[in-house]
């Protein structure tokens, strides 16, 4: 899972640019008010298209994405992923069979996609379906064959492994690229520009970690951490993953458990890496600091209750959220999750 992640969000450790695209689809079912199916399609962790079963229509996220595409492009496409909708409706009702469920919160979800290295030429691809935020099937394009990490998995493989490891296989390594190579072509300015990063400090109360908060950056590769005394701090840092605005930047923190006493004694400066310049210090001083509300606790906690009821459609986010399978998901979860972990005042 771990080499996925790494895959998936572009950090790569080899010298050429590696350029990547991939689709995310989401299955939902027993979620009021929320999509039964979302699909996300993305180059270079950028979103490029997106469809729901309220919109009922493939749409397109960037400008530069309507004249990388033919004219039949997005109808083709509506076509083929309200079949896959279905598919997924179908699925989850199966599993839900096989690993004995009868009600509750369901997901299914699939990533798929590929990557260039524009140096070497080299491609890679992959293919991953979860259940319920856990691995459930994937493809290895080596031996052309699916992997069922779990027992409920098995017979779909030995499915697949027949009806659709060859199709799927030539989808990655051929029209996938094929579809990369153009996306990069017309996308180029807009995947090759860079944006720095917004930095601010911020912590609910004075009990709980200061957050240092990166975000409207582009491209997705940051560096974020935390000093005590101009040493790097490791213990008591918590460093978030890198995840995606609405507006195609991105944003990551990195939380500080610190005490009173301790950031009296010392000074803490929060470091940002980005590619679009020099990197940024911030010093932890109480100024810096951005609260909720400069209200009284008890106000703030009203404030906090009347605008931040969890609900349990929540708390589900936020626990299947950490299970990366919805890292890259539509931004109105990204908010929901950052509301709640930060209590911070949306205006
Ligand atoms: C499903 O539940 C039934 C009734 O509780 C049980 O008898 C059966 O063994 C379960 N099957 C699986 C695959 O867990
Ligand atoms: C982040 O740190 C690594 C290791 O020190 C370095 O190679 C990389 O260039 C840094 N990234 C950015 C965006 O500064």
């Amino acid at each position: 899972m771990k080499i996925l992640i790494i895959f998936i969000i572009g950090i790569h450790l080899t010298a050429g640019v590696i350029h990547s695209h991939s689709y995310i689809y989401t299955g939902t079912s027993g979620i009021p008010g929320f999509p039964e199916f979302v699909s996300v399609g993305l180059v270079d962790g950028q979103e490029v298209n997106y469809y729901d079963n309220n919109l009922m229509e493939m749409i397109p996220k960037q400008e530069w994405v309507k004249g990388a595409v033919d004219a039949d492009f997005w109808k083709r496409n509506t076509q083929n992923i309200i079949g896959t909708q279905q598919v997924f409706k179908a699925g989850i009702s199966i599993l839900k069979e096989r690993f004995n469920q009868t009600g509750g919160i369901h997901t299914f979800q699939r990533m798929f996609g590929c990557e260039l290295d524009d140096e070497t030429g080299v491609t890679d691809g992959y293919m991953q379906d979860g259940y319920d935020g856990a691995d459930f099937i994937s493809l290895d394009l080596k031996s052309t064959s699916y992997v069922a990490p779990v027992k409920e998995a098995l017979i779909t493989k030995q499915k697949w492994d027949v009806a659709d490891a060859e199709r799927r296989k030539n989808y990655l390594t051929q029209e996938c690229i094929y579809w990369l190579k153009k996306y990069v072509r017309y996308g180029k300015s807009s995947l090759e520009r860079k944006v720095p990063p917004q930095v601010s400090l911020l912590q609910t109360d004075p009990s709980s970690p200061v957050v240092c908060h990166a975000t409207g950056f582009y491209p997705d590769k940051v560096n974020i951490s935390w000093q005590k005394d101009g040493q790097d701090l490791h213990e008591d840092v918590d460093v978030g993953e890198t995840l995606p605005n609405h507006d195609g930047t991105f944003q990551k923190r990195a939380e500080l458990k610190v005490t009173p006493d301790e950031r009296k004694k010392n000074q803490f400066t929060c470091v940002v890496e980005h590619k679009s310049g020099d990197p940024i210090h911030m010093i932890l001083t109480e100024k810096k600091i951005r609260t909720n509300s400069a209200g009284t606790g008890a106000s703030r906690q009203n404030h906090q209750s009347s605008c931040f009821k969890v609900s349990l459609l929540e708390v589900f986010i936020e626990s299947v959220y950490n299970k990366v399978w919805w890292r890259t998901f539509h931004s109105l979860v990204l908010r929901t999750k950052l509301f709640i972990k930060l209590l911070f005042k949306p205006e």
